[in-house]
Formats: structure tokens, sequence, C-alpha cells
């Protein structure tokens, strides 16, 4: 099971360029929600004087756009290791990948569930890349047809629309579910601090992510929870 306790020994999970990357992702994210909200629907209509009025919208909408596409290359840039880690993660599936939805449908209703040793990414986050990316692919790249609409043939316009629909309403389904997993449920919530600060509590990190973590210990990154535990039996 897991502990709610933890004795405040932080470990790094990620770099500077990933938290940057991620802050990004999220705030142009929902910035894009927010301005693409009343062009959606009347109802958000008195949103249109915040953001003043359509064209204002339009143009905050094309801003955050932009600085949409950027969290992939600000990765590439500031921590390329990470970004290729990241990839790799994402081809690799193994048997345990499947053990681990086994066990995550019993911890999310509540039942007795055992940690499946993971790697960096467990495998419901890779999930979730894959989803993110396949999703920012379908925006982005409807986005530019509804952008330059004198550069692209007629029908891929309307299709655009289709695309781009489709790409934000499966995308909001997918952050609503990370956004529980990582920030509202009580198993996952501690590593939260990881997007915030790099950091995470170094018996959560050996708990969900125990492959990595071991690595990390072998290389002299991390500290030996375990040597830590024996000698405070033995004292
Ligand atoms: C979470 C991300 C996004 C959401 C929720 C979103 C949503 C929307 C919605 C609801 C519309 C109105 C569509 C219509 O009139 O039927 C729209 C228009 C548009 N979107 Fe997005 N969008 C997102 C990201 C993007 C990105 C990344 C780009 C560019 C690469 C983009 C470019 C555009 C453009 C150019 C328009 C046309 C605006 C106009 O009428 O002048 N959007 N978007």
């Amino acid at each position: 099971m897991s502990k709610t306790q933890y004795s405040g020994v932080k470990v790094k999970r990620f770099s500077k360029g990933f938290v940057v990357a991620h802050a990004v992702n999220a705030i142009s994210f929902f910035a894009l929600y927010i301005t693409a909200l009343p062009m959606y629907t009347e109802w958000f209509d008195w949103l249109y004087p915040v953001l003043g009025g359509p064209e204002g919208a339009r143009r905050l909408h094309r801003i955050f756009a932009v600085a949409f596409i950027t969290p992939t290359f600000i990765w590439l840039i500031l921590e390329p290791k990470g970004l290729l880690r990241w990839g790799k993660e994402l081809v690799t599936w193994k048997k345990r990948d499947l053990q681990f939805f086994t066990e995550f449908v019993k911890e999310l209703f509540g039942f007795n569930f055992k940690h499946v040793k993971q790697t960096f990414f467990n495998a419901g986050e890779k999930i979730n890349s894959i989803i993110q990316i396949f999703t920012a692919i379908l925006i982005i790249g409807s986005g530019f047809p509804m952008w330059f609409p004198d550069l692209f043939p007629a029908a891929i316009v309307q299709w655009a629309y289709v695309a781009h629909n489709v790409g934000f309403g499966l995308a909001i389904a997918v952050v609503v579910g990370h956004i529980y997993l990582s920030v509202i449920h009580k198993n996952s919530r501690p590593g939260y601090t990881g997007v915030l600060t790099g950091e995470v509590p170094a018996e959560w990190a050996k708990e969900h992510y125990t492959e990595w973590y071991e690595e990390e210990v072998k290389k002299g990154n991390f500290p030996d929870l375990d040597k830590g535990k024996n000698k405070k039996k033995g004292a």
C-alpha cells in the first residue's frame, strides 16, 4: 500500500528545461481554451469584453497557438537527453506495463493494490503522453489551414475545422484525467512538485518508479532508502 508520510528527503526528477516546457504547455493550452470558448458557443460571449472582443480573442488565440508549439523545442534545447528518454520510453512496452493497468484500476477504486515496478514514466503516463502528442498534432496541424486558408485547398480548410474540434475535444478529456491523477488523487499527489520545482519526495519516487530509482541509487545520485531502514533497525 501507499505511504502517506514522507521523511522530507527529496530527489531530482525533472530538469529546469522540462519544468519550463511543461508550464508553457499547460498555460498555453488553457489560454487557448479560454480564448476559443466564445468562438465555439454564444454561451461564452460574456468572455469577449475580457478578451478584447472577437478580434482580440482571435489575436490572443493565435499568440497562444505559437506558444503551444514551443514546449518540444524548449525541452529539446534545454535538455535533449530528457526528451530522448521520453521518446524511448513511449515506444518501449513490456508485460509489466500491462500489469500496471490492472493494479491501477484497483488503486483508482480504492482496493488493495501492489506497485508494479516502473521506469522513469509509468504506463499510464506513457498513454497520456501518446494521446497528448496525437491531439497536439491534430490541433496544430488543423490550426494552420484555419489560420492561412488562402494557402490550402478549400476542402482541407473545411476538414481542418472538424479535426480541430476532434483534437481539442479529446485533448481536454485527457487533460482532465491527467490533472485528476497528478494533483487530486491522494497516492500520486506528492509527485506534483516534480513539475513545479523538479524535485519529489524520495520515498514516493522509489514507490512509483522503482526501476528508475534503483538505477539512480546505483549511479550514486539518490539515497538508498532501504540501507537507511536497515541501519535504523540495527540501531
Ligand atoms: C487547446 C487548444 C485549442 C483549442 C481548444 C482551440 C479551439 C478553437 C475553437 C473552438 C475555434 C473556433 C472554431 C470554429 O469557428 O468553428 C478555434 C479557431 C481557431 N484556432 Fe484553435 N484551438 C486550439 C489550439 C489552436 C492552435 C495550436 C492553433 C494554431 C496552430 C489554432 C488556430 C486556430 C485558428 C487560426 C482559428 C480560427 C480563428 C478565427 O476564426 O479567426 N488553435 N480554435
